[in-house]
């Protein structure tokens, strides 16, 4: 059996709302997901996440799930509506009760809170000023961390900032398949700024509050050019500016790779942003490939999101011979890529935790032996610890892995089709059925070395 390092921290990972549902109860306002959701064609099957996986009154069971499986550490978000209904200002008291007891729950289980506190569902209040845009809003989600770690920093030691900045901004900001779905293109980089200026005034609050750890959770890929042709292969770099080290280089080295961007902020906002952190979070997905538009090709529907023409770079599919469900290539090894690449660009990287990784896989529910057989699952996840494995040996100071997901839930976009969790949860019943890759999973951790 695969061994990690004594120490290393096994997790699993959620999102306030891909699983809650209880969307409009107990004082909850609404997000730009609720509003997103609610407009037909944007999402697969016209399904929303009213319901989600309905953790919000099932979180008793699914913490019982988390914890015998023997996790150490469980990553879930706090919805900034469910807490701050218009945004700022007036606290919804039973928003964080619910998180309270979620937490509660959790300690007396044995299972570290890691929440994080922004997973893409902003406040609708708050995109009616600007979202995003609207500098304010950075301030606002300082305002908002301090709230949370007024009433849980007695109990949570470690918190990340925000997740996946690049994925919300490229999807909802400059495209238009997440909320808020605004298609500004390149002009999407304040949107950007603003999010990493959040990031680096949440650390001051987490930490003005008694935080023990503040980390940040982002996406990262290897992006490789589709030839060896220089167009192509500046293309890639490119899109690899863009999409990777616009929001890490910020974080770890204090510029933006483009020095005309890095003069066009405002004084001071890069020191904030920089601040050190205790961890790097990595979610690791797919690696991607790029190539200079060629003229005439069509590159409608290469990807399951559709990017414009007239864009300098084009995504087109990974060579793979397995793929997730999903439509996702199966490449471990660029997960050790991505880990080493890091490392190597930025010298003070602080230690990594894989903050997500995982895959969708569509087994159905329990046949008659009262079991989800999800085989390839599995092997995805041990390929994957693998390749944290080799990234260990070769230096990469990496303390933990966090599997997305825990359980089944709304995959934005596609709605419920995507299943990425260790617990299955039929869409009629909500019943709750751990996946072999769950039984997996707790004797990989039993196995591991003591700490
Ligand atoms: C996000 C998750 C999402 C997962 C799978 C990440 O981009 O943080 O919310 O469900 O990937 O798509």
């Amino acid at each position: 059996m695969l061994q990690l390092p004594a120490g290393f921290r096994f997790g699993m990972s959620t999102a306030a709302f891909q699983i809650e549902g209880a969307a409009a109860l107990d004082g909850k306002g609404p997000s730009i997901w609720d509003t997103f959701t609610a407009r037909p064609g944007t999402i697969r099957h016209g399904e929303d996440a009213a319901v989600a996986a309905d953790h919000y009154h099932r979180y008793v069971e699914d913490v019982g799930h988390i914890a015998e499986a023997g996790t150490h550490d469980y990553r879930f978000s706090f919805s900034w509506p469910r807490v701050l209904p218009g945004g700022r200002g007036q606290v919804n008291g039973n928003g964080l009760d619910f998180y309270d007891r979620l937490v509660d729950e959790l300690l007396t289980a044995g299972v570290r809170p890691v929440p994080t506190l922004y997973h893409w569902d902003l406040p609708q209040a708050l995109e009616d000023e600007g979202g995003w845009m609207n500098r304010d809003t950075s301030y606002a989600l300082a305002d908002y961390a301090a709230v949370l770690v007024d009433r849980l920093g007695d109990r949570v030691r470690d918190w990340i900032t925000l997740n996946e900045m690049n994925v919300q901004i490229l999807y909802g900001y400059a495209l238009t398949d997440h909320a808020p779905a605004l298609g500004l293109g390149l002009g999407a980089l304040p949107a950007a700024h603003h999010q990493l200026l959040a990031h680096g005034l949440a650390v001051q609050a987490l930490r003005a509050g008694g935080a023990a750890t503040v980390g940040v959770a982002s996406q990262h890929f290897p992006v490789s050019p589709a030839s060896d042709d220089p167009a192509d292969v500046e293309a890639a770099a490119l899109f690899a500016g863009l999409t990777n080290w616009t929001f890490s280089d910020p974080i770890l080295l204090g510029e933006y790779p483009d020095p005309e961007f890095t003069a066009s902020v405002p004084a001071g906002d890069l020191e904030i942003i920089s601040a050190p952190l205790d961890f790097y979070g990595v979610n690791y997905y797919e690696p991607t490939r790029i190539e200079a538009p060629r003229e005439g090709k069509d590159y409608h529907g290469v990807l399951e999101v559709d990017v414009p023409s007239g864009l300098p770079f084009s995504p087109v599919a990974v060579e793979s011979d397995e793929r997730t469900d999903f439509g996702w290539a199966i490449v471990p090894s660029g997960l050790t890529d991505i880990l080493v690449t890091l490392r190597d660009r930025y010298p003070g990287l602080p230690p990594v935790v894989v903050t997500e990784n995982g895959a969708s896989f569509h087994d159905g529910g329990p046949g008659p032996d009262g079991r989800v057989h999800d085989p390839r699952r599995i092997a995805f996840l041990e390929a994957h610890l693998g390749a944290v494995a080799a990234a260990i040996d070769k230096g990469v100071d990496v303390r933990g892995y966090y599997v997305w997901s825990a359980l089944d839930n709304f995959e934005w976009a596609a709605g419920y089709d995507e299943r990425f969790g260790l617990v299955h949860v039929d869409r009629d019943t909500l019943d709750r059925t751990r996946k072999d890759s769950w039984f997996w999973f707790r004797d990989l951790i039993a196995g591991q070395p003591r700490s």
